[in-house]
């Protein structure tokens, strides 16, 4: 793992986008993984930014969300697919069709989440995946426990992610306590990772990254096994530890 230390969440989403710009220029028809919550947002900002001044397109470009909350269709303010056509698919020119976010409106899920892995698989696989990770070091909605072994699947999400996700409902009893996501083994099938951390708040799930064992306890854990895996941190996040990559 190789770890770039910035200033600030600033500087942390201006490195991701440049680092994903330079990845989309070389190849013009590459499959990107995207995550949601707080800590892409600013990552997106810089691309539609790149994307108004310099015209870097995404036309050709095909990519798979990590997760979708369940019972959310995708016209719902707090769907993934929402937050993403908000957040960047509505401000650059890429092709709606071409982006990718499990179905969190249907009732056969176990068909979904099969259906979903499949598309991953018949597009080649994802060239670059984007993480961010959950203070308990869940990645995608891959909580504490979740098999290594796993494709996109359905899951109950933990009390802790629930709550820190509360922040973008009206009421925490509104925020869906299942998701899918791309399984663990989804994720590691990537052939980059780029992993995005910022804030006090990530300070302990990344230092149990970098110092801690390789366990199904600790999901991000199991990023050690990649071989090319990327990680942009700020200094609240990075503060104090030792890094040994
Ligand atoms: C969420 C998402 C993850 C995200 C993580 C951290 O629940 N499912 O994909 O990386 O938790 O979120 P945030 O960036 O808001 O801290």
């Amino acid at each position: 793992m190789k770890i770039i230390e910035v200033k600030d969440y600033t500087e942390m989403s201006r490195k991701a986008a440049e680092y994903i710009i330079d990845k989309v220029c070389h190849n013009p028809k590459i499959k990107l993984g995207l995550a949601t919550g707080g800590t892409p947002i600013g990552t997106y900002k810089n691309l539609i930014e790149d994307h108004k001044k310099k015209g870097t397109s995404y036309q050709d470009v095909t990519t798979f969300n990590l997760d979708e909350y369940v019972g959310l269709s995708g016209d719902n303010k707090n769907s993934y697919r929402y937050f993403m056509d908000e957040q960047l698919f509505n401000h650059i020119d890429i092709n709606k069709s071409k982006t990718n976010v499990p179905r969190g409106d249907i009732i056969n899920f176990e068909a979904e989440c099969l259906r979903y892995e499949d598309l991953i698989e018949k597009h080649g696989g994802i060239d670059l995946q984007i993480l961010g990770i959950g203070s308990n070091g869940h990645i995608g909605f891959n909580e504490p426990g979740t098999s290594f072994n796993s494709n996109t699947h359905m899951v109950e999400l933990a009390q802790s992610t629930i709550n820190a996700n509360a922040r973008f409902f009206n009421r925490i009893e509104e925020v869906p306590t299942k998701a899918i996501t791309m399984g663990i083994s989804s994720i590691l099938k990537s052939k980059e990772i780029l992993l995005l951390v910022s804030g006090e708040n990530k300070k302990e799930a990344l230092f149990k990254l970098l110092n801690g064992e390789i366990n199904e306890s600790f999901p991000a854990s199991v990023l050690k096994k990649h071989p090319c895996v990327t990680i942009i941190a700020d200094k609240a996040a990075v503060a104090g530890l030792k890094v040994h990559c």
